[in-house]
């Protein structure tokens, strides 16, 4: 460490995401943790992730990766549900091969560990992209929490792009949103995993559809505690008073992720820095 290097404590918690959905998550670690700096980094230029495959994913985090430990973060949160599915372990794999101790969280694991406390018929629902789906890693984490649970996945493939440009909501989007609760209404279920980072924002939808008895789980809230946890074990949690900073950098054009980030984030965005990662893969 050099001589101007912050103490391990005051160093920021770095957050990635396929571009301004990661912000739902991050809104939620802003109130529960107001104390922390947070860097914030949108792959903006090559959202969506829901539709590539898991190894374009997984060279992707590893990439952002990279980019947020040469940043100094003191941990580093994917927020993104479709690079946590696919790309987790491989984070882990390089946080251990470097001796930085950085630790790696990922939205599955609290999310799945949540619907399985909440769920009481057992059957749960997934709303996620098709990558999401299609890892598996959703039922791998729900069955490690409840083995005897049934979880019904539902691929929507055009739902978080349709959520991103779909201010204001219309008829559209509430016509799509529902389309994909049938399935769930169908199977009944109690719980449902809202398994993309956009799908907050329709949550009022989702729930007039689905039921006022239905939980819905949404990743931002069930990773702050972890994140709390995590924090405190590791004696890093900040030591500061006053609330602390959050910062962006983004892969795309700052000003859109600005006027689109606000909408997702509801609190102001001053500071973007564009960085450049690989040369921008079109979906
Ligand atoms: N952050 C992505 C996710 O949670 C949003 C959707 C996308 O990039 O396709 O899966």
């Amino acid at each position: 460490m050099t001589a101007s290097a912050p103490p391990p404590r005051e160093r920021p918690i770095a957050v990635f995401d396929s571009g301004v959905g990661g912000l739902t998550v991050l809104q939620e670690l802003l109130v529960e943790l107001p104390h922390e700096d947070f860097l914030y980094l949108g792959d903006t230029a090559r959202f969506p992730y829901g539709e590539r495959s898991a190894a374009e994913l997984e060279r992707f985090a590893l990439e952002i990766t990279e980019l947020l430990l040469a940043r100094r973060a003191k941990l580093l949160v994917v927020a993104c549900n479709a690079a946590s599915s696919a790309a987790l372990d491989a984070v882990r794999e390089r946080m251990v091969s470097t001796t930085l101790g950085v630790e790696v969280l990922g939205v599955i694991d609290p999310e799945s560990r949540i619907a399985a406390e909440r769920s009481r018929s057992r059957r749960i629902g997934l709303l996620a992209t098709t990558a999401t789906v299609a890892s598996g890693a959703y039922d791998r984490a729900v069955r490690n929490y409840a083995s005897d649970a049934t979880l019904t996945s539902v691929a929507c493939p055009d739902l978080a792009p349709i959520i991103q440009r779909g201010f204001p909501f219309d008829r559209q989007v509430e016509e799509t949103v529902r389309a994909y609760c049938e399935p769930l209404r169908e199977a009944d279920v109690d719980t449902v995993i809202l398994g993309c980072t956009h799908y907050p924002l329709v949550a009022p939808m989702l729930q007039r559809r689905l039921g006022p008895g239905v939980a819905l789980i949404s990743s931002g809230r069930a990773l702050a505690a972890s994140v709390a946890t995590t924090l405190q074990r590791a004696n890093l949690g900040s030591t500061a008073s006053d609330e602390g900073t959050y910062r962006f950098l983004c892969t795309g054009d700052v000003e859109t992720f600005r006027a689109l980030g606000s909408r997702f984030l509801q609190m102001p965005i001053d500071e973007i820095e564009h960085v450049e990662l690989s040369s921008a893969v079109p979906a």
